[in-house]
């Protein structure tokens, strides 16, 4: 036999990071009507379909407005820029995020400045904020990271006491809750990614912003499709950034399904707390009144290198989220960090590793992945 070629049982033993081709499989009745209701409208930017699911997912984050737009990092970058962030300013965010939460900020001039995440919950650290500020702040990006809502309680505190923006990196916590209250709708914005791997998400980039901000709302909607009020009458410089019919389409039907994908998160969540329990990783921590959506199951470990390799050879993959922080990569070299060197995120650069969480995931699967984790203690 072709070595290359692998056999049904090995096939059938490889446990993916995530599994797209499952819940495709699964919505696949549901998925191809509505895109064929698409195909056949002849109309592919904006209108009904991006409408609707606008109003839809408003709804779902319990928020007046959502604005459709290209990607999360648009998200991001369209909220500062019609918040008024721009070249002088500096906007606050948190030192282990993905890097294009650093990019929204320097796509608008200003520079961020980065804030230390506490060990427990990866999220930034609320008791570092005063050290990070200075007359050109202007604004906040709280990220709930892995889909655990950041300390928003106390950063929005924060922020009206300083008379800062708050714009939430919500791209990995679709439905995450804070005391009941879906994260997307403390800030003065809320940003979304449809990445196909996120909680909520599109077969190719989307994104969407949530407020309850009528005229910010109708600054976004101008922003995302050339500034244009009307057919080629152009308000102000805009971008093309919008969200995809078809996209609106795929993700109306995922919508439905998504408070079902969360729970089944968070039941796999909690074998995986179950079955590590006696285990040399140190496993993710939900804070108090938090609603954490497990985008990523995210434990440490002191050998992490080693048990990477180890779950890797047994067909097991994992991931780091993420290996370089942010103020080490060549961009934001010169950028300040609270306290210098970052040294929680740089330290957990080291130790962190993301375990196979999905909503198709099995206990049987988490249970091989568990006792693989455990080989190595
Ligand atoms: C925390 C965070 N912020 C921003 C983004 C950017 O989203 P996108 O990839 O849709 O541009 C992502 C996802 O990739 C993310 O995880």
């Amino acid at each position: 036999m072709n070595p290359e070629i692998k056999s049904p049982s090995a096939v059938r033993r490889e446990i993916p990071l995530v599994d797209l081709v499952s819940q495709y499989r699964n919505l696949r009745e549901e998925l191809l009507p509505a895109l064929e209701h698409v195909l056949e409208s002849g109309n592919f930017i904006l209108g009904d379909e991006v409408a609707l699911f606008e109003e839809e997912f408003a709804r779902y984050c319990g928020v007046e407005h959502a604005i459709g737009v290209a990607s999360g990092t648009e998200a991001l970058h369209l909220a500062l820029h019609a918040l008024g962030i721009g070249p002088g300013d500096e906007v606050i965010t948190a030192a282990n995020t993905f890097i294009a939460t650093a990019f929204a900020i320097s796509y608008t001039g200003a520079m961020p400045v980065f804030v230390d995440v506490r060990e427990d919950d990866f999220n930034i650290d609320v008791n570092l904020l005063e050290q990070a500020l200075t007359p050109r702040t202007k604004a906040i990006i709280p990220v709930h990271l892995y889909g655990q809502p950041a300390d928003i309680d106390a950063i929005t505190r924060f922020a009206n006491a300083h008379g800062l923006k708050v714009v939430e990196d919500a791209c990995q916590a679709h439905g995450a809750r804070s005391n009941d209250q879906p994260v997307g709708s403390f800030g003065h914005a809320g940003c979304f990614s449809f990445y196909p791997g996120k909680n909520l998400g599109a077969y190719g980039d989307g994104g969407a912003i949530v407020t309850n901000d009528t005229e910010l709302a109708a600054k976004l909607r101008l922003l995302r499709q050339y500034g244009q009020s009307e057919k080629y009458i152009h308000a102000m410089v805009g971008y093309n950034s919008r969200l995809d019919t078809l996209q609106a389409a795929i993700l109306r039907t995922k919508l439905k399904h998504l408070e079902g994908w969360n729970e089944k998160r968070r039941e796999a969540a909690g074998l995986y707390h179950e079955f590590l329990a006696v285990s040399r990783a140190v496993l993710p921590r939900e804070q108090p009144n938090a609603r954490h959506v497990y985008h990523l199951y995210v434990i440490q470990h002191e050998r992490r290198d080693a048990l990477r390799a180890e779950l890797l050879a047994k067909g097991i993959q994992c991931g780091i989220h993420y290996p370089v922080p942010l103020h080490l990569q060549a961009p934001y070299r010169e950028a300040r960090t609270i306290p210098q060197g970052a040294p929680v995120t740089t330290r957990l650069a080291q130790r962190i590793l993301s375990l196979p969480i999905y909503p198709e995931i099995s206990r049987v699967q988490v249970k091989r992945i568990a006792q693989a984790v455990k080989n190595l203690d």
